[in-house]
């Protein structure tokens, strides 16, 4: 699409030469009221270079520029000068770029401008796979489609937390509370079950934890047996994370976690020593660091952390995928530990430390008796999903209960709703989640959103007009006010898509997604679609097929289904 933003600049220079065009381009706004003009130029600014007032500078522009092309009507208010971009032109160009790149308006599928590492979702074995990690995943699945639509090649790691301490625990509670049996038949359940009892006990009896620690250092020197215990403990916590992925349909190019860098751990330790930056503190070999605490490298008995498991991890990346940007989906809790390995990577004299970056979000919590108490385990993740499946399901008996394939769309609609209000606030922000809030269609939600997709489709399903047929389109007919917002909406996902990837906020996408919804909302109430004169029956149509691919895109960098009918 031109950018008429740059054009409008480009123009504006020639009678401002004493100001660069990319200062013009810079000051250009946006006014959020319509009646203002699509662009507005401040001309404050200017007031020193010029030694004259504002609005004087402001009149004497809009007077020397006269007319502009794409440009309907120039007004000079006070200090502004308000642009007003020729409708039909603007209307024609938004169109005709949506219906010819269809499934792939807004999306640039080259894979051309570089690599971004993204490491998201990274769950503990034996841990938790908590709501945290939910939404890890959620966010960092949609980064990768964002970053994706701006045409670079995205490398999806899931860091799993399969190495630590908390192994040689689980050894420990496997061989006393367990049996192979057990662990086998329950899967994660059970090994959640010994990892709770193990705390308890070891509050009374502190030589479980020495136990523990001696499990976990066995590890570390390759003792096969415990090796193959911790094999067998992490297949089994993999195959029910699958479980959640696949009902997610999120999927990871990497699976190498923390257990990957072993034996890389070595070199980099040796690194860190050759360039001078440890030191020995109660027998613990630290970096110290300005303003933060000390990084911890290795322990007193020589075991490795998680801090340098990352530090490994990420020249590991680098050399691998020579990364213009690797990025963490994390809980904002651990802000402080990639402050503090990124400093460690910078005073390794890495000039790539700056490409690394940390995306913290929010805390989710559950209202209250809103779940069962299973809560913390992969169980209880699942037990959202199939709740919010099986309370769509029973929202469709009630209002459709004719629509074909109700299992699937309550499945798209249901696993959409909970991801969308993942991402629908800024994602540092804690959320609070209510069922009725997810799963509201009139509100701001997943499926609001997706309902009026359908409603799109609807529409074109009973024109009986085929897709194909939707072309060389008058759009001078559709230049009343709210058709003209619903493609200036349109016209502006590119934009959006490039904002979400600048601040690492899928939200903005969620926002943009439920604008187009309710501009085509209010198009759909205030233009019968459906008309007898032929012509303007096709305008509209084109403008319902638009709005369809839009939120169909929309939806997919959010990691969220549109179906057809619901
Ligand atoms: N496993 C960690 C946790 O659950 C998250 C890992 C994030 N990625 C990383 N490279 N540190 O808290």
């Amino acid at each position: 699409m031109q950018d008429l933003k740059k054009s409008l600049a480009t123009i504006i220079d020639q009678y401002v030469s004493d100001i660069e065009e990319k200062e013009i381009y810079e000051s250009l706004e946006t006014p959020s009221n319509p009646t203002m003009g699509d662009y507005a130029l401040p001309c404050f600014k200017f007031a020193k270079t010029f030694r004259k007032s504002p609005q004087l500078i402001a009149e004497e522009i809009t007077t020397a520029i006269g007319k502009i092309d794409f440009i309907e009507k120039i007004e000079n208010v006070g200090a502004y000068i308000n642009f007003y971009v020729d409708k039909i032109m603007l209307a024609t160009q938004i169109i005709e770029e949506v219906l010819t790149k269809k499934e792939n308006y807004g999306l640039d599928n080259s894979k051309s401008k570089g690599n971004i590492v993204i490491d998201y979702s990274s769950p503990n074995i034996a841990k938790p796979f908590h709501v945290g990690h939910l939404r890890s995943t959620v966010i960092g699945n949609s980064l990768y489609k964002i970053f994706e639509a701006l045409g670079y090649n995205c490398i999806g790691v899931n860091h799993l937390g399969d190495w630590g301490t908390q192994f040689g625990k689980l050894i420990v509670a496997y061989k006393k509370y367990s049996s192979k049996q057990e662990v086998e038949e329950k899967g994660i359940a059970e090994l959640l079950r010994i990892y709770v009892l193990f705390h308890q006990e070891a509050e009374k009896d502190s030589k479980l934890d020495d136990l523990a620690r001696e499990y976990f250092k066995k590890m570390e020197q390759s003792d096969e047996a415990a090796l193959e215990l911790w094999k067998w403990f992490k297949e089994i916590s993999l195959k029910e994370f699958e479980r959640v992925y696949d009902m997610l349909d999120v999927k990871f190019d990497s699976f190498n976690g923390e257990a990957f860098y072993n034996d890389k751990m070595r070199d980099i330790i040796q690194e860190l020593d050759d360039k001078e930056l440890t030191k020995i503190s109660e027998g613990a070999k630290i970096i110290e660091l300005e303003n933060m605490p000390p990084c911890l490298i290795t322990k007193k008995d020589g075991s490795t952390l998680y801090a340098t498991r990352d530090i490994t991890a990420a020249k590991y990346r680098y050399t691998t995928y020579k990364f213009d940007k690797c990025i963490y989906v994390t809980a904002l809790q651990q802000n402080l530990h990639f402050a503090q390995f990124f400093k460690v990577i910078e005073k390794m004299g890495y000039s790539w430390a700056k490409n690394l970056i940390h995306v913290p979000f929010g805390m989710v919590s559950m209202e209250t008796g809103a779940l069962s108490t299973r809560a913390g385990n992969i169980l209880f993740l699942e037990e959202i999903l199939e709740e919010a499946i099986k309370k769509t399901k029973a929202i469709i008996e009630e209002k459709n209960p004719a629509l074909p394939n109700k299992d699937e769309v309550a499945k798209q609609v249901g696993i959409g709703a909970v991801i969308f209000d993942d991402m629908y606030n800024n994602i540092i922000k804690d959320i609070q989640f209510s069922w009725d809030k997810v799963l509201n269609f009139d509100g701001e939600t997943g499926p609001y959103v997706q309902y009026t997709h359908a409603r799109a489709c609807s529409v074109i399903r009973k024109s009986n007009v085929k897709i194909e047929e939707i072309k060389d389109i008058d759009l001078s007919l559709v230049c009343d006010e709210t058709s003209i917002s619903l493609i200036k909406q349109i016209g502006k996902f590119e934009e959006t898509i490039k904002d979400a990837a600048t601040k690492y906020e899928p939200s903005c996408i969620a926002r943009y997604a439920v604008g187009v919804a309710q501009v085509f909302n209010k198009f759909y109430h205030d233009n019968p679609i459906l008309v007898s004169d032929e012509k303007l029956k096709l305008s509209r149509l084109a403008l319902v097929l638009a709005t369809i691919y839009t939120i169909r895109n929309a939806l997919y960098l959010l990691g969220i289904k549109a179906p057809e009918q619901m």
